[in-house]
């Protein structure tokens, strides 16, 4: 891989800010390589418990607002998440999509709010199950790229290919399979414009990943790394993924 990888760890509605802050310091006094980044999502008020103190690892947000700020109960915004020392967030997640009705529209809107507040977007994409069954699978992936980066100009921004079907399943997509839609969207990124971005960005995979999976996953030349949600609650587990990179 000559992108550097990264293996990212989304921890969903899980962990304290005291349980986040045990891991970091579990996984800080493991031996990690120079060679990949690693990113941890952690819920909203774990956030600044984490970034207090000096780590190797780049902490981000599960989600944010589109606006700068108002009358929005329950929402927080990127100059927040700035402030509580984030420095990516993830967009556009299948859950978000699903169980709160996130558009590709709505997607777009956060994805440039973060982009103004200097956050790096972890936006991810993914098939269903039945979309992929219909042959729908590059139209569906082909509209969330075109819509969430639509006139988004920034230097950076980190793609995971997340199908559905692989999430939390237990049932992930196999390396070839991962490969292709890797590829797929690296021409998608040259098509609406973004030549460069097709060959510098970096394309996670992420659905059920696991210390096995990972290893032949990192072998394919356009997977770049991991998003990894259930595996990377555990330090042990999520260290292991991260020493697939290098085997
Ligand atoms: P999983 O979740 O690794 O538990 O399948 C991945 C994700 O939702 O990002």
């Amino acid at each position: 891989m000559s992108r550097i990888p990264i293996i990212a760890a989304n921890w969903k509605m899980h962990k304290t800010g005291t349980e986040a802050k045990a891991f970091v310091e579990q996984l800080k006094g493991l031996d990690l390589s120079s060679q990949v980044r690693i990113w941890i999502a952690p819920s909203f008020t774990a956030l600044p418990v984490v970034t207090a103190k000096k780590t190797p690892f780049v902490f981000g947000a599960q989600n944010m607002h589109q606006a700068d700020e108002g009358p929005f109960t329950g929402e927080i915004s990127a100059r927040m998440l700035k402030d509580a020392g984030a420095d990516f967030v993830i967009l556009g997640h299948s859950e978000r999509r699903m169980l709160y009705q996130e558009t590709d529209d709505l997607i777009h809107l956060k994805l440039k709010k973060a982009v103004e507040a200097d956050l790096l977007p972890l936006l991810c994409i993914g098939e269903t199950e039945h979309e992929r069954a219909a042959g729908h699978t590059e139209r569906v992936l082909a509209a969330q790229l075109t819509v969430a980066l639509k006139d988004i100009n920034c230097a950076e921004v980190v793609i995971a290919y997340e199908p559905v079907w692989a999430i939390g399943t237990g049932k992930a997509a196999t390396p070839e399979m991962a490969e292709h839609m890797h590829l797929y969207c690296r021409s998608i990124l040259a098509d609406i414009g973004h030549e460069r971005w097709a060959e510098q960005t970096s394309i996670l995979y992420g659905g059920s990943v696991t210390a096995e999976a990972a290893r032949a996953l990192f072998q394919q030349p356009n997977v770049d790394g991991a998003l990894v949600g259930g595996a990377s609650l555990n330090a042990q587990t999520f260290y292991q993924i991260i020493q697939g990179v290098n085997p």
